[in-house]
């Protein structure tokens, strides 16, 4: 371990005992001490007290310049007024029917004039999106195998949590990735009906196709890949993509869960020009409320209004998320806001790029939207694969030297990337960049002394 991440590890656990104390108490009812495994981390989990707007404090008062944003989720930041405002006058008339009312046209136009889609159904998850989508496409064609990319991740449910984080003894060939499950209790049978292919390589989808003719009912991907941080499609990958899906009558869903709502007004198919049969959302469009929505040409939705497709929940278009959802569609995902989040987003990249180049760090800063990531990469990531070579131990001194200094620059895990929400400031982007100029000398040494020592360590 480098000698300055054990320093940064032990400010960390000098400045947020309570947090050790309260992960303690919570070990002994819940697995990992967490309720999701993506917030386990070492040495523990800080534990969170309360946010507003842009900042958020920990049990023990400590402030940060929040980018982690609820894993990307609260592009509204914290607390958002209008979001309060409308979710606080349905908190008193009711805030779960299990019956029709009147926002759910409301937001189903808001959402239908924004994307490619003429139809949709509301759940509150990103799993729920995708997971129905993907069963809407296997309906609609009759076909039980979809093409998935190895590391991307689009939820809990069996399909989706095929290789998504592989190792590389299970990898098989780039061309062909290996399906791999992620975690027990995924079925075998599931796996056979999960190709997984590689992030920007068309060939291999092409022998995904090629392989399994007439059997692939989709192509589901992240338009962007932002689970090995921040991975762009490279120029005619996603116009491919729409071209296969075409040419061999498989939908192509876009899993806007993250992009959709952060990438710009329209998503990623007005972003990239490139328009796919489905699409998927949750996480931001909500403001800080469990809301999600899955969408199709009508002609498919068909096949839920005719019961041959069955599609529910309990907590689908509760009052609550529902006033939130449209709040958040009319007064924080507006054009103006877009604009001012990519001016902050542009201060910040410009200023990570001129601290990495000044400081010498090998590293560059890819930045798409209200998200981007510092990438301790020699040159630009195209899959998943390139993203393990990652230095875990230079992120760790990145993130925790980030986070002593008060600026949580992006969630825990190198496979992440920050979210700039559109409350935070000019103020905010210049405390986070002077937090980064303050750490970026250490990864930098850090990582001078590690090209010096490793081919030492090599000859051993
Ligand atoms: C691209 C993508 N799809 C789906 C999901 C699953 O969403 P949820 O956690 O709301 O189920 C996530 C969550 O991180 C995601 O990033």
């Amino acid at each position: 371990m480098y000698p300055a991440l054990q320093k940064e590890l032990d400010t960390f656990q000098r400045r947020t005992p309570k947090s050790a104390e309260a992960h303690k108490r919570n070990l002994k009812r819940i697995p990992l001490g967490v309720a999701s495994n993506y917030r386990a981390y070492d040495p523990y989990p800080i534990f969170v007290k309360e946010g507003n707007g842009s900042h958020f404090r920990d049990l023990d008062g400590n402030d940060y310049l929040d980018h982690n944003l609820c894993f990307g989720a609260l592009m509204a930041g914290h607390c958002h007024p209008a979001v309060m405002k409308a979710v606080g006058s349905r908190l008193h008339t009711g805030t779960m029917f299990g019956m029709p009312h009147d926002m759910e046209w409301e937001l189903a136009e808001e959402i239908c004039q924004r994307f490619p889609i003429e139809m949709l159904r509301f759940g509150s998850s990103g799993t729920e999106a995708t997971m129905h989508a993907v069963r809407l496409a296997r309906a609609a064609t009759g076909r039980d195998k979809i093409i998935k990319f190895e590391g991307a991740y689009h939820g809990l449910h069996d399909s989706a949590l095929v290789s998504v984080k592989p190792h590389a003894p299970d990898f098989g060939e780039v061309a062909a990735p290996t399906s791999v499950p992620g975690g027990l209790g995924v079925p075998k049978a599931t796996l056979a009906n999960v190709a997984v292919a590689t992030f920007n390589d068309l060939a291999s989808v092409e022998l995904r196709f090629k392989q399994n003719p007439g059997e692939i009912a989709a192509i589901i991907l992240e338009p962007i890949l932002m689970n090995v941080g921040l991975c762009m499609p490279e120029a005619g990958f996603l116009e491919g993509l729409r071209d296969l899906a075409t040419r061999n009558a498989a939908f192509l869903i876009f899993d806007e869960v993250k992009t959709g709502a952060k990438l710009g007004w329209g998503g990623a198919s007005e972003y990239f020009g490139v328009k796919p049969d489905m699409i998927c959302l949750a996480k931001s469009i909500g403001g800080g409320f469990p809301l999600a929505a899955f969408g199709t040409h009508k002609s498919v939705m068909d096949l839920i209004s005719q019961h041959k497709v069955f599609h529910g929940g309990t907590y689908n278009t509760n009052p609550v998320s529902m006033a939130a959802g449209l709040a958040t569609f009319r007064e924080v995902l507006t054009r103006e806001n877009y604009r001012s989040v990519e001016k902050l987003s542009q201060k910040l990249t410009q200023g990570y790029r001129s601290i990495v180049r000044k400081s010498g760090l090998q590293a560059y800063i890819a930045s798409a939207g209200a998200n981007g990531a510092l990438m301790l990469y020699p040159k630009e990531i195209s899959n998943y694969r390139d993203w393990t070579t990652i230095d875990i131990d230079l992120w760790r001194l990145y993130w925790f030297g980030m986070v002593n200094r008060g600026v949580m620059p992006q969630p825990y895990w190198w496979d992440e990337q920050w979210t700039i929400s559109v409350q935070h400031t000019d103020a905010d982007i210049a405390q986070h960049l002077a937090a980064f100029e303050d750490v970026a000398p250490a990864l930098a040494k850090a990582q001078q002394e590690r090209a010096e020592t490793a081919p030492v360590l090599a000859a051993h």
